[in-house]
């Protein structure tokens, strides 16, 4: 059974408020109004003392206009009802009564402008404790808000807080900090997994390429052998034999290359020479399918910290992927220049970019969009680049993409830089 719902904070707050404003308006205009009655209630009786003394040395025909003063805070009663008396000089006896209701709508009447100031210190008042209540009790709603989200699964970061009580912007700082905390805590889990499972599926596929390289040598020597004295109907048959097997074994040897990429030799490597050497290695590709290669280094960019050989592996598989991402031809950037955390090297690329559904698989192994890809190229990029304790990042768009890699600068340059 759903429990009924208890009062929100909120109306418990304008309910104490509003209680507090209808008590202190009652308590000040009350206070008024009695002490104003009891002033005029003491008048009236001074007014009538000092009435019947005069009334006591005149004639009753000579009182009629004294006695006309007292209105209208005393009454005349009629002959035989009980009352005040004042007796003429001649024995003419006549009653009066103090008329309160009188007193008092005289009273409210004079202060009337008291009690318009009152009612509307009590609207605003009422006012005040409704916008007092919806401050205080808005950070509150929020986090509410926010702890039901991450209930459901969703992760929110609270709108910062402007002029409500420090506990409750640190209230709100505490519960963003633990979102970020257990969102990288989540994406460390994620990251771990894909570790986990990279490194099973990397020594299985380790031992198959390295059973297969062998046969594979031993068949292209065979192939070659086959190719003396035959038809050329048959050496046209031999050739594509041949191509086969060498895109084979260039499969594999990117296997072998991603599953054990070795450990790298570290030294200090100019980021201008891989340039070069990926420029060289790429050009005839580049040639065939209309790109125009260009290269930019930052003056004076300074050495870093890697094994040269694995990073241009790196910088061959994502100038061949720019490459692959412009059949029609286009241009492919490459850059090398100083970043806050060590040298960055980038390729930029005129490509139609990256589907973001696709963005979080292009560096798994086995990976790719390509009829002729292996999909080892980027996970060997995030292998090499990982084992160097540098970082790859995407940003891509309909109009192209970079990949940019930043890694370690040499010691040297570290201390430079500190
Ligand atoms: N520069 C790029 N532009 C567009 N897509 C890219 C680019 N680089 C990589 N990709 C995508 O990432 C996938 C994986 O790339 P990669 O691991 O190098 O494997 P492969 O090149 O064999 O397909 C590609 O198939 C492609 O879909
Ligand atoms: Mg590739």
């Amino acid at each position: 059974m759903r429990r009924p719902r208890s009062w929100s904070t909120e109306t418990r707050i304008k309910a104490l408020l509003m209680a507090a404003a209808i008590g202190l308006t009652s308590l000040t205009v009350g206070t008024a109004l009695t002490q104003g009655f009891l002033e005029r209630v003491q008048e009236a009786r001074i007014l009538f003392d000092n009435t019947r003394s005069a009334a006591e040395n005149l004639r009753a025909d000579r009182t009629e206009v004294l006695l006309q003063t007292l209105a209208p805070s005393w009454r005349e009663v009629s002959p035989g009802q009980s009352g005040e008396e004042i007796k003429s000089a001649d024995g003419m006896v006549r009653r009066f009564s103090l008329d309160r209701t009188a007193i008092l709508t005289a009273l409210v009447y004079h202060q009337r402008y008291v009690l318009v100031v009152g009612l509307i210190g009590f609207l605003v008042a009422v006012e005040l404790a409704v916008f007092l209540a919806y401050s205080l009790t808005r950070p509150m709603k929020i986090l509410a808000w926010g702890c039901e989200q991450m209930r459901s699964g969703r992760w929110v970061r609270l709108p910062p807080l402007s002029r409500s009580p420090y506990e409750l912007e640190a209230l709100h700082e505490a519960f963003n900090e633990m979102v970020d905390n257990l969102q990288q805590w989540q994406d460390f889990q994620k990251e771990a997994a894909r570790v986990e499972r990279l490194a099973a599926l990397g020594s299985v596929a380790a031992a198959v390429a390295h059973e297969v390289k062998n046969p594979l040598a031993s068949m292209r020597i065979r192939l070659d052998l086959l190719r003396r004295g035959i038809s050329p109907q048959d050496a046209e048959h031999l050739a594509v034999l041949g191509s086969e097997v060498d895109r084979l074994n260039q499969t594999v040897s990117q296997l072998l290359t991603y599953a054990r990429p070795g450990t790298p030799l570290f030294g200090p490597v100019d980021p201008g020479e891989i340039l070069t050497w990926t420029e060289q290695m790429t050009a005839s590709s580049c040639r065939a399918a209309n790109i125009r290669l260009l290269r930019e280094v930052e003056a004076d960019c300074p050495s870093l910290w890697g094994d040269a050989q694995q990073l241009k592996q790196v910088l061959l598989n994502l100038t061949l992927n720019a490459v692959s991402a412009q059949p029609g031809g286009g241009r492919v950037i490459l850059r090398a220049f100083r970043h806050r955390n060590g040298i960055a090297l980038s390729v930029t690329d005129e490509g139609t970019g990256i589907p973001a559904e696709l963005l979080e698989r292009i560096f798994d192994p086995f990976f790719t969009t390509r009829p002729e890809g292996t999909g080892l190229g980027l996970s060997i990029v995030h292998r090499i680049v990982g084992g160097h304790g540098g970082t790859v990042s995407v940003d891509t768009s309909p109009e192209g993409t970079t990949f940019t890699v930043i890694l370690p600068a040499t010691s040297a340059e570290q201390d430079k830089e500190r």
